[in-house]
């Protein structure tokens, strides 16, 4: 069986046709989903209706899977597989959460340019969110998701600015994401658990060799440098990174599967209605070591 593979708006993204993901188990099919994540970052798979176990067990065939910050938090949760991420507005009873309700508001972290769990000291690879429902449309936005590509982020820098940032080390942390939209109610614990972690900002990504910058809300400031400095750079990287040229926005869809590469991209979710459901579910793959390990 053979998967048919489009490119999609600026070519950072395709779209893969003729497959059910349920109960994919033939290698060289995950092969060949491999090969177009390693070409373009963002692939997307239409009218797929995956439950929480088949999205696990598909996921799973591409390495081992994360449990995310909420889903290790005590208490009930309103989806029982551990590694299957609660990517919504709905509480533990089902119902959407009041606009001031904690969870929510650490989640609306996610409307910044990210790259998810940048934070642990051994990030994350691929994420896979799988729409089930959708809100609306609203005056302030669909809650489309925007992707935008660092592996052409990076090619588009200056040759010098490439060689003054390919040895930096950034400290990433998860409370400064959340600083920056105003949430400090972190639950008891949460500061020791996820403590901030070093990255390299250049990477290269193992599939294309490519180099890639390794961005993220979670980035704080540059070790060794002034805190403000760091910051600075941050920033104009980030502004640089993030411009139309280089984005891929999804509208979603009931039954897609999207999944991105989060070693060469940043993404970020968009508003929505908040008085109506938005539910999707995410896996995802855990990496193997810290990115201070790898070659520039
Ligand atoms: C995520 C994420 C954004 C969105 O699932 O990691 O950042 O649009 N989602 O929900
Ligand atoms: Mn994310």
């Amino acid at each position: 069986m053979s998967i048919a593979i489009n490119p999609l708006g600026n070519g950072f993204a395709a779209e893969i046709g003729g497959i059910d993901l349920r109960g994919t188990n033939d290698d060289a099919i995950v092969a060949e989903i491999w090969r177009a994540i390693d070409e373009f970052s963002v692939v997307v798979f239409r009218d797929q209706a995956l439950t929480d176990a088949e999205l696990r067990d598909f996921a799973e065939r591409f390495g081992p899977l994360e449990i995310g910050r909420a889903a290790a938090r005590p208490g009930r949760r309103r989806l029982s597989i551990p590694q299957i991420g609660d990517i919504s507005n709905l509480n533990e009873d089902h119902q959407v959460r009041d606009l001031f309700d904690r969870r929510r508001l650490d989640s609306l972290g996610n409307r910044l340019w990210h790259t998810d769990a940048s934070y642990m000291p051994v990030p994350v690879v691929l994420g896979m969110l799988h729409a089930v429902t959708l809100p609306p449309p609203s005056a302030f936005g669909n809650g489309e998701t925007e992707f935008a590509d660092m592996r052409a982020a990076y090619d588009a820098l200056p040759n010098g600015t490439k060689a003054a940032v390919n040895d930096l080390i950034v400290e990433h942390d998860v409370f400064w994401s959340r600083a920056q939209v105003g949430f400090t109610e972190f639950p008891q614990g949460e500061r020791d658990q996820y403590p901030p972690s070093p990255q390299r900002l250049v990477r290269t990504h193992p599939g294309s060799k490519r180099k890639t910058l390794y961005l993220s809300a979670h980035a704080s400031h540059i070790v060794g440098w002034p805190v403000a400095d760091g910051r600075l750079l941050l920033l104009d990287l980030n502004t640089h990174a993030t411009q139309s040229r280089f984005i891929y926005r999804h509208e979603w869809h009931k039954g897609d599967l999207v999944i991105w590469d989060n070693r060469c991209t940043m993404h970020r979710g968009r508003p929505h209605d908040e008085t109506k459901a938005r539910d999707l579910r995410r896996a995802t793959t855990l990496d193997q070591g810290s990115t201070l390990h790898e070659a520039a």
